[in-house]
């Protein structure tokens, strides 16, 4: 075989055996690397409906459970929770279906985006919303996407809860929270995973949120954990993205950090072509090392990258790798995650 078959099929998962993770300690197990399907509908320019839906189901071919959507990903309309659903149906008991709850899509956007609503009322309703748009009778993990500083999180955590009594729901996550709203949420009703944005590109949550999941045993998943792609081959500067494409705007592909954060990525590639892995692979890869609590969810609309993404929990990197990784990036990527106004604060 030559060294590109082997490459070839690496990529479409051939030797891969994707292992599965415990994401917190109520029982939620998932392969190690699930997928975010958010950019199959937004963010990233025109979302790709058939693309997504050939991605959700070869990713299950290759022993990806966790899907991750929300609300938030069909803009009021349904429509990734739709695809997921559809994508999913002749496998559905098989898999992990996150979605979350915690904007008020009926308000128009402004600068800060969708308005925040956890009130109990508003979470049933988007809860029944979301069971229907799936086409499916429970929801595996049901995230707060925002802290709503308006609504008390034991309120929020408590009606989670009952969702969960009521068989509608089976585990309690939380996105962007910080410490103190994780301690206290989990005081009422058990957390099973907390999503927040990190990857060698962004890593904020180690000083003082990794430390706190540890503790109280709760799951990690790491979203955007591709640096919503510049992590990849496929990087190019913010003016040539189309202006529905987030990086347009993104900080980090703004001129002066982009040439920073791509002279990073030269070296990561060339700490990557050492291995015999792709980049994307190397950024997996290091995410899946950092804990055996740690199920990224990278977001693709294409079966190939999807692969590509899948093979990196085959990786290992040596001490000696890691190490490199860090001295590459000590702090992590030059420029913002999110404009001040859509910061969420923890
Ligand atoms: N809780 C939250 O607030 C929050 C916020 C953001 C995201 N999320 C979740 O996290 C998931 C992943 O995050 P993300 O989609 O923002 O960013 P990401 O996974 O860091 O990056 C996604 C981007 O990378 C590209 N890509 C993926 N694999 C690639 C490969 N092998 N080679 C080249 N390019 C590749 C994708 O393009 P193609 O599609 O063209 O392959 C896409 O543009 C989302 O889908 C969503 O479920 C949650």
């Amino acid at each position: 075989m030559t060294q590109q078959d082997a490459q070839q099929d690496k990529y479409q998962g051939k030797d891969n055996k994707l292992p599965t993770r415990a994401l917190g300690a109520q029982g939620l197990t998932a392969g190690a690397i699930g997928l975010g399907t958010m950019g199959m509908t937004m963010a990233y320019g025109a979302g790709d409906e058939p693309g997504g839906i050939a991605t959700i189901r070869r990713a299950y071919e290759l022993g990806v459970t966790l899907f991750d959507t929300a609300e938030l990903y069909g803009m009021g309309t349904g429509s990734n929770e739709q695809l997921l659903g559809r994508a999913v149906r002749d496998f559905r008991d098989d898999v992990v279906i996150a979605t979350k709850f915690g904007f008020d899509m009926s308000a128009p956007q402004n600068a800060e985006g969708y308005a925040l609503n956890s009130r109990p009322e508003h979470i049933r309703e988007v809860t029944e919303n979301s069971l229907r748009h799936l086409g499916t009778d429970r929801i595996d993990v049901l995230y707060q996407h925002r802290v709503d500083p308006d609504v008390p999180i034991e309120d929020v955590a408590g009606t989670v809860g009952e969702l969960i009594a009521e068989g509608k729901v089976r585990y309690l996550g939380l996105s962007e929270a910080g410490p103190d709203i994780i301690r206290r949420a989990h005081a009422v009703h058990p957390v099973s995973v907390l999503q927040t944005e990190y990857s060698v590109f962004e890593r904020a949550v180690e000083a003082h949120v990794l430390p706190v999941v540890r503790e109280l045993g709760i799951g990690f998943v790491p979203y955007s954990p591709l640096g919503r792609g510049f992590l990849t081959s496929a990087v190019k500067p913010a003016a040539e993205y189309p202006a529905d494409d987030m990086r347009s705007w993104d900080d980090r592909w703004q001129p002066g950090n982009y040439e920073q954060n791509l002279a990073a990525i030269r070296e990561l590639t060339a700490l990557a072509a050492a291995k015999d892995i792709s980049v994307t692979q190397l950024a997996l890869a290091w995410l899946l090392a950092q804990g055996d609590d740690i199920v990224p969810i990278p977001g693709t609309r294409s079966p190939d990258r999807l692969a590509e993404n899948v093979a990196a929990a085959a990786v290992t990197l040596t001490p000696q790798d890691l190490a490199r990784v860090q001295e590459i990036l000590p702090k992590g990527a030059a420029g913002s995650r999110y404009p001040e106004a859509i910061m969420p604060s923890w």
